[in-house]
């Protein structure tokens, strides 16, 4: 067969050749130096599956990758596909400056561009930490080539004394108790070595976890995988399988699109709120909508909140259970299978078969009640999650309703605002802040387009001569994010932010707030003369000489609401160029 009549299908390692002006010069060339690498014509002629693969150094949640990887590629192989690894952006929460947050869209354009880019027929994502799966989601609907997600899966628990303890709701309880002098420094450094003390994500339901029991529910992963913990055998059997499918999926055009649907997004929006998952996994899930031309709408989530019990105790939700606990009690499936009268049953997912046909395939399995509710018995009636509006966040903001304590959701108290982080740290701890418990601590100036970026600094942390007294929580406000691990009464995401002249950056110390969780209200009870006066009052924060990056993300950045993409990102996948 001449190299030109092999070439002439659209697949395989010949699909988008480069431009010589030659077509056969550029399919020897291909072949030549695919040679080098020793594989045989007969590989070669393979449907390519490529693996975009986050292993890094600098990320310690996806350590166990290379083995991980070895399993895919078993699979890959056994189904007769050949399967190519290919590096992208890793993203790990405690080595990104300024937060990892930033860069999620920068790994989303590199994921999205070198699988458009490379002559794979699908695509396995090897995602695990925070940012990672949003990003590899966002960047395969985007490319539109079939794609499915493996998750690296989460951590195991250890011990501190007679404690078990995981990250990261750990790591924040502790040191608030160290913060309060009631752990020494060496108690600290002795839980330092403890939190974390196997490979994977986080132990808890935090924005990992949210992320992979999102990609389930979507479709985009095979079922049950979600949470296989990632020292587990299941998870390498997991890894194995995912390759095999990937291979059946390079044979089809069962692309992202049809499995991203408006109907599997509210699908994933369910069983976000029903887990309690991370309020991340609103902005993750807005930007992924927004990649196949649709719009997570806030008020949509609310309407979906009021009629979806919480089922999952699993921390910050509960005091007791982690991830492995949940993965043991049933995982996502046992969950969805709760959730079934209320979800589409019809939409599709990466194996072919509908959700309803495979909730219909597990009917009968064993579900743990202690961590896994029945709809019939919930832990709470309504949803996690909730998004408020009013005068002080005109285009919504988002409070964790399942992590905050119910007796300060009805509330109207004077404001401590904070003008930014470095306010913050300032004064938070000054002996002489004038603050008490009933206080609504503001922080302006930390969203998207703010120089933080909208880190995890929602979080407020309570003063500490109110901690040493013995207060728990306080209403807290912000344009930042909250690490998914985190819990309180804490309101986060408000749009528009400050930094683009959103109300919350003209809230002074002492103006009086309204909060109305039942009302989904937040206020900023200030006459509107006054408003305009301080408006008209405010200087235009210097930007300073951005480039690269830096300059990209502040000139394109959304606001919460629409995922904080790039919009120059956001649209429909039909529009992209396939090679
Ligand atoms: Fe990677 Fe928490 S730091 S998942």
């Amino acid at each position: 067969m001449s190299q030109a009549k092999q070439s002439s299908g659209e697949r395989g390692f010949l699909r988008g050749l480069q431009t010589y002006g030659d077509r056969d010069f550029s399919i020897y060339m291909r072949r030549a130096f695919a040679k080098s690498m020793g594989y045989s014509g007969d590989e070669l002629q393979r449907p390519v599956v490529g693996i975009a693969y986050t292993h890094s150094r600098f990320n310690p949640c996806h350590r166990h990758f290379p083995e991980l990887l070895e399993a895919v590629k078993r699979g890959v192989g056994a189904a007769g596909g050949l399967a190519l690894e290919f590096p992208t952006i890793s993203l790990h929460e405690s080595t990104l400056a300024p937060n990892s947050m930033k860069f999620r869209n920068l790994m989303a354009m590199d994921t999205e561009e070198m699988i458009r880019a490379q002559p794979m027929d699908a695509v396995v994502l090897m995602g695990g930490c925070d940012k990672t799966v949003p990003a590899q989601l966002m960047g395969a609907a985007s490319a539109g080539k079939p794609a499915i997600q493996l998750i690296g899966g989460p951590q195991m628990t250890s011990r501190f004394r007679d404690e078990r303890i995981g990250a990261c709701t750990d790591c924040r309880k502790f040191w608030t108790q160290y913060r309060a002098g009631k752990l020494t420094g060496a108690d600290i450094e002795a839980v330092e070595g403890r939190l974390v003390t196997t490979t994977g994500s986080c132990a808890v339901m935090g924005t990992a976890s949210t992320m992979a029991a999102i990609a389930e529910a979507l479709g985009m992963t095979l079922p049950g995988t979600a949470a296989i913990p990632a020292v587990h055998a299941d998870r390498l059997r997991a890894a194995e399988a995912t390759g095999a499918r990937a291979v059946a999926l390079a044979r089809s055009d069962l692309t992202p699109d049809r499995i991203i649907t408006a109907r599997s997004i509210e699908n994933a929006a369910r069983v976000l709120l029903a887990i309690g998952g991370s309020s991340n996994g609103v902005i993750h899930l807005a930007a992924i909508a927004g990649r196949v031309g649709l719009r997570l709408d806030l008020r949509r989530v609310n309407e979906l909140s009021d009629t979806t019990p919480v089922l999952v105790a699993v921390k910050p939700v509960g005091s007791e259970f982690y991830m492995e606990d949940f993965f043991a009690a049933g995982g996502i499936g046992a969950v969805l299978r709760e959730l079934r009268p209320l979800l589409n049953l019809d939409c599709l997912t990466v194996t072919g078969e509908t959700l309803g046909e495979r909730l219909a395939r597990e009917e009968g399995a064993y579900v743990d009640r202690r961590v896994i509710r029945s709809a019939a018995e919930p832990l709470e009636g309504e949803g996690g999650l909730v998004a408020l509006f009013g005068s002080l966040a005109p285009d919504g903001a988002i409070i964790k309703r399942s992590a905050a304590t119910p007796a300060l959701f009805e509330m109207t108290a004077p404001a401590l605002v904070f003008s930014s982080l470095d306010d913050l740290s300032a004064r938070i701890d000054d002996p002489s802040l004038e603050v008490t418990a009933q206080h609504i601590l503001i922080l302006q100036n930390a969203g998207p387009r703010s120089p933080a970026a909208m880190p995890e600094a929602g979080f407020l942390p309570i003063p500490k001569k109110l901690l040493e007294a013995g207060v728990k929580d306080m209403v807290r406000i912000s344009d930042a994010r909250m690490s998914g691990t985190a819990y309180g009464t804490i309101v986060l995401h408000v749009a528009p932010e400050a930094a683009i002249g959103g109300p919350l950056g003209l809230a002074r110390t002492g103006d009086r707030i309204r909060l109305s969780v039942r009302e989904r209200r937040l206020d900023l009870l200030v006459e509107a003369g006054e408003l305009a006066r301080r408006r008209s009052a405010a200087a235009e924060a210097p930007t300073g000489c951005l480039r690269g990056y830096d300059r990209l993300f502040r000139d394109s950045v959304l606001q919460a609401p629409e995922g904080c993409d790039l919009g120059f990102l956001r649209g429909s996948p039909s529009h992209a160029a396939q090679p």
